[in-house]
């Protein structure tokens, strides 16, 4: 408990396992200042909100949230907690964003959330550990390269420092973060693309970079899978996740270790977002359904206990409703563990925004988004999947 002499702070997150971690090393920077957590917002003397920016209804709740906070201490007459907005929305810019929401004091940019903070975590057994940050894939409709700017590796030092530190503690279960993890330590390239988003250009399709050509192919055992391994060797740790995946860039020795290494969970999140390659390629995942299809055979082959879930995005510009019957063919054949179905929310400032009009009206989003949900979520929730 604080006493009066003890500022306080309080964090409200939003959104993805990113944010949740990036809120543990907030704590542990205000807990090097001498700050104790609040038990609630309405009493503390500064309140961050971390927020998330994937879909509209994200930035929206942000925003109801910050509305509540003014009316609460409006009508209360209290003095009102200094207010931090960081996270995802912070890709709007300061000057926007301080329009946008009056209330905000300060803004802080996600990349300042050091991979090297001390954090305060709540769980003592399982940790978040950030391996990376930001992304460099580009697809058509994500705002993350935008929001959380170009993939940077944590260093092996850090993370196996931080490793260390856990064991240390006590901790035996570990997940490892990132936007895309299989490119963990590999040369980036694609920065053109990104001058090119910069400067304002007017773009194509075409112009955008293939998933595929922004990493150099590892001739070698990729350094992801160096790290699961190098991971392994603590006997105090029992359990590895890591999330997301890309299928691009899903190599063969990644496959062959989860299969072998069974301190890695079982479940594997592997997000298709479609079923029709037509639409993977204006989304530029950089892989088609088949080769989806081959990693998760693959998988399967190797370790039958294996389950796999994904994400599916459905309403994506100019998807037909053929296109869509793909999507629940495959889902059919997957029978995924668990899938997040969502409904397209066009992001300002990304590629398909710019290139394609939203234009799948809303009833038709949310009857594609229903019969998926069903599929996926109701009548399959944990049989195996049959890959054909
Ligand atoms: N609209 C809808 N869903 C999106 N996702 C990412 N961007 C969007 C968007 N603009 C989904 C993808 C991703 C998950 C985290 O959120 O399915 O895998
Ligand atoms: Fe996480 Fe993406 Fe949402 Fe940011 S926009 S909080 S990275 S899901």
């Amino acid at each position: 408990m604080a006493d009066d002499s003890q500022k306080s702070y309080f964090i409200h997150t939003f959104g993805c396992q990113s944010n949740k971690s990036d809120s543990e090393r907030i704590s542990g920077d205000y807990a090097a200042r001498g700050y104790v957590e609040a038990d609630d917002w309405r009493t503390c003397d500064e309140l961050v909100v971390n927020t998330c920016a994937i879909r509209q209804r994200a930035e929206d709740k942000a925003r109801g949230f910050l509305y509540n906070v003014g009316v609460f201490f409006n009508e209360s007459g209290k003095q009102r907690p200094k207010i931090i907005l960081t996270g995802c929305m912070t890709h709007h810019g300061q000057e926007k964003l301080y329009k946008m929401i009056p209330i905000i004091d300060e803004i802080l940019p996600i990349n300042e959330v050091g991979f090297n903070q001390s954090t305060v975590r709540k769980d003592l057994k399982h940790a978040w550990i950030p391996i990376s940050t930001g992304c460099n894939s580009f697809c058509t409709y994500c705002i993350v390269p935008y929001s959380r700017g170009r993939e940077q590796s944590r260093s092996l030092e850090s993370i196996m420092t931080e490793v260390q530190d856990l064991v240390n503690k006590g901790f035996e279960e570990v997940t490892l973060l990132g936007m895309n993890v299989n490119s963990w330590g590999l040369e980036k390239l694609g920065i053109g693309f990104r001058k090119l988003m910069m400067e304002n250009k007017n773009y194509t399709r075409e112009d955008l970079p293939d998933n595929q050509s922004q990493y150099l192919k590892p001739t070698e055992t990729p350094p992801f899978v160096k790290l699961l391994r190098a991971i392994s060797e603590f006997d105090q740790i029992k359990k590895i996740r890591f999330m997301t995946s890309n299928p691009w860039d899903f190599h063969d020795e990644l496959i062959d270790e989860i299969a072998t290494n069974k301190k890695i969970d079982r479940y594997v999140h592997l997000p298709i977002q479609s079923g029709s390659n037509a639409v993977l390629y204006r989304m530029n995942r950089g892989y088609t359904t088949e080769r989806y299809s081959e990693v998760c055979r693959k998988l399967l082959e190797k370790d039958p206990e294996i389950v796999i879930g994904t994400d599916i995005i459905v309403g994506f510009p100019g998807e037909t409703e053929a296109e869509f019957e793909e999507t629940v063919e495959l889902a059919k054949r997957m029978k995924w563990k668990v899938a997040f179905v969502a409904i397209y929310s066009p992001r300002p400032g990304t590629a398909s925004w710019r290139i394609y009009p939203d234009d799948i009206p809303h009833a038709e989003k949310k009857r594609r988004w229903e019969i998926l949900d069903e599929i996926c979520n109701k009548s399959t929730m944990g049989e195996r999947p049959i890959i054909v």
